[in-house]
């Protein structure tokens, strides 16, 4: 059913069958609708809202900086505290050559930034991308998205992309020295949670080094603890180059970032001088919020969080509607027999009040990422829900 509520209202619409829920309250793990229906959120507004709905320390974070000032001035020419506090508090968590960090909007932004420091230090035209990656809708962003039927509309994009396999370890050879950058999720999330062997993500770093280009990794949606470590790429013993980030970083308000070296972020500040500005980037209400999320993500108790992601595991992967579950932390896709089961799902569950959703270029599967901060009989009761959901389609097929 094609629906225009959106614009109706005088806003964009992105899509034609939009779920339409109204929103009144979020707390926690839990969405209040206008008329007081409560769903259970297991996907964090795909990612973001990995410490649950208002956090007590974030929303007074975000009240504590409200109190003392909004923007200023346009990023780097003012020294604010919430800035500072927020870049320390990720150094900190970081290895010592993620030492220097450039906060924008959003993650595509994120991305953007990133390329361009990449193209910058090297001097060199290519880029290396990977099937199946996908890093936003920007023009940088999408030019080094897969998906075609998404870039197609929008061509001519960013030129000097090539696109590599993903996990294979025999098409790193095609990485040479007129690439300034490879860049690849640490996990691929729109692919429908690919998780890479150690081995070529051990053997790409291994490239870049050898022909002296950046690895650039987007743990946008992967990092901040989603699976199962701050950061992905710790599971793989390897450290990037440029690491993007966004979505959790911001704990549930507008935030991206590249990291980096201070030796290579120096580049943008002299090479030319503000060759990378952004009037709103390092906005002090994110990074005050971003300093409270960071610190819930110090506390997290990722053997509590595991135990129950694989007790969820466990019990849906061996639903007769269930071709496989994919799943590192609580990163999951949920991979079904038939396509068409997945949109039923989706609206079956939401009517029984928990809110799974789809991946864009993932047609067979659906995602599930609750906030970490889940409770355990939260848990349990979505995955009640998620059990009698794919009972009802083979009941009803
Ligand atoms: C892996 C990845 N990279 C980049 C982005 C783009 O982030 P944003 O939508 O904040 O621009 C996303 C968003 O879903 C993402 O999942």
């Amino acid at each position: 059913m094609v629906n225009e509520d959106f614009l109706n209202a005088g806003l964009a619409q992105t899509t034609l069958h939009p779920l339409n829920l109204r929103v009144s309250r979020a707390l926690g793990s839990i969405l209040t609708l206008d008329d007081g229906t409560e769903i259970i959120d297991f996907v964090s507004g795909i990612g973001v809202s990995s410490f649950g709905h208002g956090h007590p320390s974030i929303v007074s974070a975000l009240k504590n900086q409200i109190d003392k000032h909004l923007h200023v001035m346009v990023y780097g020419e003012m020294r604010q505290e919430a800035q500072d506090k927020a870049a320390e508090a990720l150094c900190s968590m970081l290895p010592d050559t993620l030492n220097a960090v450039y906060y924008v909007n959003s993650g595509a932004e994120a991305i953007d930034g990133a390329l361009k420091l990449a193209r910058s230090m090297t001097g060199r035209p290519k880029i290396m991308a990977v099937q199946g990656g996908y890093h936003g809708n920007t023009f940088g962003a999408l030019s080094v998205s897969s998906n075609e039927s998404r870039r197609a509309p929008f061509e001519p994009l960013l030129p000097g992309v090539q696109f590599m396999n993903w996990n294979d370890t025999e098409a790193l050879s095609c990485i040479d020295k007129t690439h300034a950058a490879v860049i690849v999720e640490t996990v691929q999330g729109d692919a429908g949670i690919r998780i890479p062997s150690k081995d070529w993500l051990q053997s790409l770093r291994y490239k870049c080094d050898e022909q002296g280009v950046f690895l650039i990794l987007d743990e946008i949606q992967c990092g901040m603890g989603r699976t199962g470590r701050p950061f992905a790429f710790e599971h793989f013993d390897i450290v990037p180059d440029i690491l993007c980030l966004g979505k959790a970083l911001g704990g549930g308000v507008p935030m991206g970032a590249f990291v980096s070296s201070k030796q290579n972020m120096r580049q943008f500040a002299d090479s030319p001088e503000l060759s990378h500005i952004t009037t709103f980037g390092g906005h002090p209400l994110p990074c005050a919020s971003s300093s409270a999320a960071l610190e819930i993500l110090k506390k997290l108790d990722h053997d509590t969080i595991e135990a129950r992601a694989k007790v969820f595991e466990d019990e849906i992967s061996t639903h007769p509607l269930v071709q496989e579950v994919r799943r590192i932390g609580t990163y999951i896709a949920v991979e079904l027999k038939h396509v068409e089961a997945v949109s039923f799902c989706v609206h079956h569950a939401l009517s029984n009040g928990l809110l799974i959703y789809f991946f864009l270029s993932t047609p067979s599967a659906f995602r599930v990422a609750p906030p970490l901060t889940m409770t355990e009989s939260t848990w349990r009761q979505a995955t009640k829900i998620l059990v009698q959901t794919l009972d009802a389609y083979e009941a009803g097929s």
